[in-house]
């Protein structure tokens, strides 16, 4: 028997590609006769465009086109919501006059090269009729409204009283110990290290589109509705994309732009972004206020929990974070219950899906309230979350599909070293000469396991003995490629080598993508559909062909194993038996959807997260020293590139904590540190040591693969496990991220 692939660390079968630059990103590419666009964004929040003097950018060397509001590329409404159309935000630029938002699209010049179309865009002098900027999401938190519409399809508000109590306010009172704060972030970029670009091509009426993507099906949907075209008029093509983190689920207008104008021109066009147009082109968290209050017996037993939640929406876009639902609607048991959401409508830039989107906020503020009632109480924080451990879904009494969140405490806190915790740390003397100032911290980790809709793949075998699996999502950098050319080749016994992944490309079979973690679960699940099916074609055509040496046996008297076809005494590897039959390959397709498993189970991926922080007595400043977290999701296919994964979350959960932050003008709404110079995110130097382990329990009752979605969970927690520690090493209980410097001093 071959040995089992999925399991082992395989390194990433893209790897060398990669460190080689040979892996082709949107920007990478080039095309005969291409033409370049450089983006023109508004210097005002709020108004109309007066006017806009290209004069001087038109008659600039090399200048092709200079497109404005005033001499527009047509771009079709859009009459759909994101999920169905994927594009980011309500309106598309260059269509009208209005200004939304600082930094909102009201140019694009093609030039002849990048240099000059950037040049040219800066001769450009544009005059606004202003309008009051509505940027200030802390002064307006008090005037916030219901959501318009129920990104989670559930109601805004959920309350689960027990029998006695009329509100969640009259259970909180009756419990002896209470905890209550409100807890805040500003918004956060999702910041991958690829600009975004993209490159638009047209032939024949066809429209290639190279863009990064997490869902190359999703651009193809949202060019074809903007662009006026048929689905088999467009093809996205994301072979690589270099991180995503959300902000590359939906479209934004600049492929969409760069396409018409190509279409205009009749030349290919590649539109590249600045990273510092990247913050106001793409979308970004939105900033959240959580207040939240725990009721709890003097045992630590939970009575009630009041969450609610206040997030910034964009007025351009449609996605907000939903903290409180995702987080303390099912994390403990507590026999009353309430979470709400409210929004801030704001003139920003759109508000849009980053990693963990209301659970990464959420758990900040549930997980760091769970520590102040732990301290509240004198007890244990560990001990404090066993004591409410849940095991149902609460209000909807199914169990989940798999939950060993439990366990993740216990062998995260043996890992760790915890030490449990009753009393607060002694403080050295005010007259110690000691700098650092150690503490421990600890927090939870969920996320919901989901499927994309309809998901198919489809896997061929070639008679050279390779083998090939095909499906329209995309790798952002999570490893998808390697982990399904696994799975591809662990189900036909073959060296994984022998197995290309084709991917990134919005004409093979369809796949919804990569984000919400469900990419892993789906389109794994389609290519095991797809290879258990074609093992038996093959057995089907080793009885039926006459060509074949199997021919007359029946095919259940044949098996499939390592590679070959074997039965009657006779043995041949797949190649041999094509070979055999006169055929140079043989395919099927395999499709992954949900099913009766969402009504029967709740399904989510656990973790526990234990960290130690230093804090210097004198300047401030955080350092982390060590991490370990222990990580329930089900099967592990890769456990290399899932670790990637989980330390890639804590490094945003890292950032949550310590550096992240877009500051807003509030007069303006201009992003102040809208830049890679002055938006700080963690480097190599802010690492700790990882120790990141996975339990090894298989969710079958999810799909028949065991594998639950880790793409985001690493971030969930990871905030207030870090908050946690700073607390433990300085009696200081910071609410409001980051953290920085002021706040400890
Ligand atoms: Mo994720 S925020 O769905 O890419």
């Amino acid at each position: 028997m071959a040995e089992p692939l999925i399991g082992t660390a395989t390194a990433r079968v893209d790897g060398t590609a990669k460190v080689t630059g040979r892996a082709d990103y949107a920007a990478d590419r080039t095309e005969p006769g291409l033409a370049h666009g450089y983006l023109v964004l508004s210097t005002a929040g709020r108004g109309t465009l007066r006017s806009m003097d290209v004069a001087a950018a038109e008659a600039a060397d090399g200048v092709l086109a200079v497109y404005s509001p005033f001499n527009p590329l047509k771009l079709h409404r859009i009459k759909t919501t994101p999920d169905v159309c994927f594009v980011g935000q309500f309106w598309l630029p260059l269509q009208d006059q209005e200004i939304r938002h600082y930094g909102q699209i009201i140019g694009l010049v093609v030039a002849e090269t990048f240099e000059q179309a950037r040049h040219a865009a800066s001769l450009i002098r544009t005059e606004y009729d202003l309008r009051p900027v509505r940027a200030d999401f802390a002064a307006r938190t008090g005037d916030a409204v219901p959501p318009p519409i129920a990104i989670n399809h559930e109601d805004p508000q959920v309350d689960l009283l027990a029998e006695e109590f009329g509100t969640v306010d009259e259970a909180l009172a009756a419990g002896p110990v209470q905890v209550r704060a409100t807890y805040t972030q500003p918004p956060e970029a999702p910041l991958a290290l690829e600009p975004h670009a993209a490159l638009a091509s047209w032939s024949d009426g066809v429209l290639t589109l190279r863009v990064g993507s997490q869902s190359p099906v999703g651009g193809a949907l949202a060019a074809a509705e903007t662009l006026g075209l048929g689905l088999d008029q467009v093809r996205v093509l994301s072979p690589y994309v270099g991180g995503a983190f959300g902000g590359k689920l939906y479209i934004w207008p600049h492929p969409l732009l760069t396409a018409a104008a190509a279409r205009e021109l009749g030349r290919p066009v590649r539109t590249v972004l600045t990273q510092e147009q990247v913050f106001t082109t793409v979308g970004h968290r939105s900033a959240v206020s959580q207040t939240l209050a725990l009721a709890a017996e003097r045992d630590g037993t939970l009575v009630a929990v009041k969450h609610d939640a206040v997030s910034s929406l964009s007025l351009s876009g449609v996605i907000y974070e939903t903290a409180a639902h995702t987080t303390s609607r099912y994390t403990y048991k507590s026999p009353s219950l309430h979470v709400g959401q409210r929004i801030v409508p704001l003139d920003s830039p759109p508000t849009t899906w980053v990693r963990a989107p209301g659970e990464a906020p959420g758990a900040f503020a549930l997980e760091s309230a769970m520590d102040e009632l732990a301290t509240e109480l004198a007890l244990d924080p560990v001990e404090l979350r066993m004591r409410n451990y849940a095991t149902v879904f609460p209000g909807r009494g199914v169990r989940w599909s798999g939950k060993h969140l439990d366990e993740c405490y216990r062998v995260g806190a043996e890992r760790f070293g915890w030490q449990p915790r009753t009393a607060p740390r002694p403080r050295p003397a005010e007259d110690s000469d000691e700098v650092w100032l150690t503490g421990t911290g600890m927090a939870g980790a969920t996320y919901p396991g989901n499927l994309l809709p309809t998901t198919l793949a489809n896997v061929r075998l070639r008679a050279d003995g390779t083998a090939t699996v095909a499906t329209a999502t995309s790798d952002p950098g999570t490893g998808m490629r390697t982990v399904l050319a696994m799975v591809c080749a662990d189900d036909l016994g073959i060296p994984v080598e022998r197995v290309e992944a084709l991917l990134g490309d919005s004409a093979l079979p369809l796949n919804y993508g990569a984000f919400a973690s469900m990419g892993t679960s789906s389109s794994a699940g389609a290519v095991r559909s797809a290879t258990t099916a074609l093992k038996r074609s093959l057995l089907d055509l080793a009885a039926t062909d006459a060509r074949s040496p199997f021919h007359g046996l029946a095919a259940d008297a044949l098996a499939y194993r390592d590679g070959r076809v074997v039965g009657g005494g006779h043995s041949l590897t797949f190649a041999e038996l094509l070979a055999a039959t006169g055929r140079s390959e043989l395919d099927s397709p395999g499709a992954s959807a949900p099913g009766a498993e969402r009504l029967r189970f709740a399904v989510h991926s656990f973790g526990a997260h234990f960290c130690e922080v230093r804090v210097n007595r004198w300047t401030g400043e955080v350092r982390l020293d060590r991490w370990t977290s222990v990580i329930d999701g089900g099967t592990i296919i890769n456990p290399r590139t899932a670790r990637a994964q989980i330390v890639g979350g804590i490094l945003f959960g890292i950032g949550q904590a310590l550096l992240e932050g877009i500051r807003v003008e509030p007069d303006t709404g201009r992003f102040a540190n809208g830049n890679l110079a002055d938006y700080l995110v963690p480097v190599h130097a802010d690492m700790p040591d990882f120790d990141i382990h996975f339990l090894d329990h298989p969710d079958t009752d999810f799909t028949p693969l065991g594998a639950r979605g880790i793409g985001e969970l690493g971030v969930v927690g990871a905030a207030a496990a870090i908050a946690n520690a700073v607390h433990d090493a300085t009696g200081r209980r910071v609410r409001d991220l980051p953290i920085t410097v002021d706040k400890l001093l």
